[in-house]
């Protein structure tokens, strides 16, 4: 019997550690809604070559992200988590979708302007059609609902688009996702703690925190964490960015809303409160981080999951790509 829960689709790129940011805007939703919705949750490596990778990193960092994904309470009991070049069907998909995307759709795109920027002398094709194969990871599972963080939300957008128009040319193949985003007092953008008009990425290693930093630099990273000439600890993203990004962290880290997390600091100054901040973190990914180094120990238990994860993607996968392929005119093989 086919599940009736509605089901989410996720990935986080394994191009760097993963960052207090991909935890507050993307992983603490994932592990709240496995109970909920059928869930499938992604590394999405072959996102990651759009820009340039050392080989020997990328296969450590995408294990390495299995382990921390499981540390952080996704459950691979209850959800799908797998690695997508593990899946050919993504890569397949994703070549029909193109031929359904406009070059001026894909030109639109924020992200992409950034990092052709960042990246001006690899500008490749892969890092334009960058949202297509996102749109294929996501359409592949007939996904309802797509947790990310503030700034995805465009290509989430795209993907609607994309589906809306194959099923208008084809007949209904594709159901249509919805992003699923958090309010952004609650953690859907964290900002980079050395510019707090950035966001936090996981290429400002400064103004970053990973999720393995051992305790001594989450809090060096905190102390120095760019704020304001002024004492008062006080949310007011306009003319306090970095206090209120701060406040931010400190509520979703310590689950105290704004209001409580002002009164408590109330007359104390920056001195006080930038440790605070980074203490609550520090004691959030303590757990994380040793359950994480307890897992990557046992290498062939993780080789064991995403194993088992591509199976089971892939036969979700592959009864999309089948209709598609049938769709469009393809002969059957
Ligand atoms: P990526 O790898 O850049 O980021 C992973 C997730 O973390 C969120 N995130 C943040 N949220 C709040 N504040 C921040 N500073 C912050 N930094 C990152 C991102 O919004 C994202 O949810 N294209 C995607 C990966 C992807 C994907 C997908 C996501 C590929 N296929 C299909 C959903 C569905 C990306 O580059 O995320």
């Amino acid at each position: 019997m086919e599940s009736k829960k509605k089901r989410i689709f996720s990935g986080i790129q394994p191009s760097g550690e993963l960052t207090l940011g991909s935890y507050m805007g993307a992983i603490k939703n994932w592990v709240a809604l496995q109970d909920e919705y059928e869930c499938v949750y992604c590394i999405v490596d072959m996102h990651a070559i759009t820009v340039r990778q050392v080989p020997a990193d990328l296969r450590r960092r995408a294990l390495g992200q299995l382990a921390q994904y499981v540390a952080c309470g996704l459950d691979p009991e209850k959800s799908i988590l797998f690695i997508q070049s593990h899946v050919p069907q993504h890569a397949e998909l994703s070549w029909v979708l193109s031929c359904c995307t406009q070059f001026g759709e894909l030109s639109r795109m924020t992200q992409f302007k950034q990092k052709s920027q960042q990246h001006a002398d690899n500008i490749t094709a892969g890092l334009f059609t960058y949202p297509v194969l996102m749109a294929a990871d996501i359409l592949l599972y007939q996904t309802d609902l797509v947790p990310v963080g503030e700034d995805q939300r465009q290509h989430v957008e795209l993907c609607r688009d994309i589906a809306q128009r194959f099923n208008g040319v084809y007949s209904d193949t594709f159901t249509l996702p919805e992003p699923f985003i958090q309010r952004v007092d609650q953690g859907a953008r964290i900002m980079s703690l050395g510019n707090p008009m950035n966001k936090m990425s996981k290429s400002d290693p400064d103004g970053c925190v990973n999720l393995m930093d051992p305790p001594e630099v989450i809090q060096r990273k905190f102390k120095r964490a760019v704020t304001d000439s002024e004492t008062a600890v006080r949310y007011d993203k306009e003319s306090k960015p970095g206090v209120s990004n701060l406040l931010t962290i400190y509520c979703a880290a310590a689950g105290k809303t704004l209001e409580e997390a002002e009164a408590e600091f109330q007359g104390q100054g920056y001195g006080v409160f930038k440790p605070a901040v980074g203490d609550a973190v520090i004691e959030l990914f303590r757990p994380i981080r040793e359950e994480a180094q307890r897992l990557m120990a046992d290498k062939a238990y993780l080789e064991g999951l995403y194993r088992q994860g591509a199976e089971r993607a892939s036969r979700i996968a592959g009864r999309t790509l089948a209709k598609v392929y049938k769709k469009v005119g393809f002969l059957p093989r």
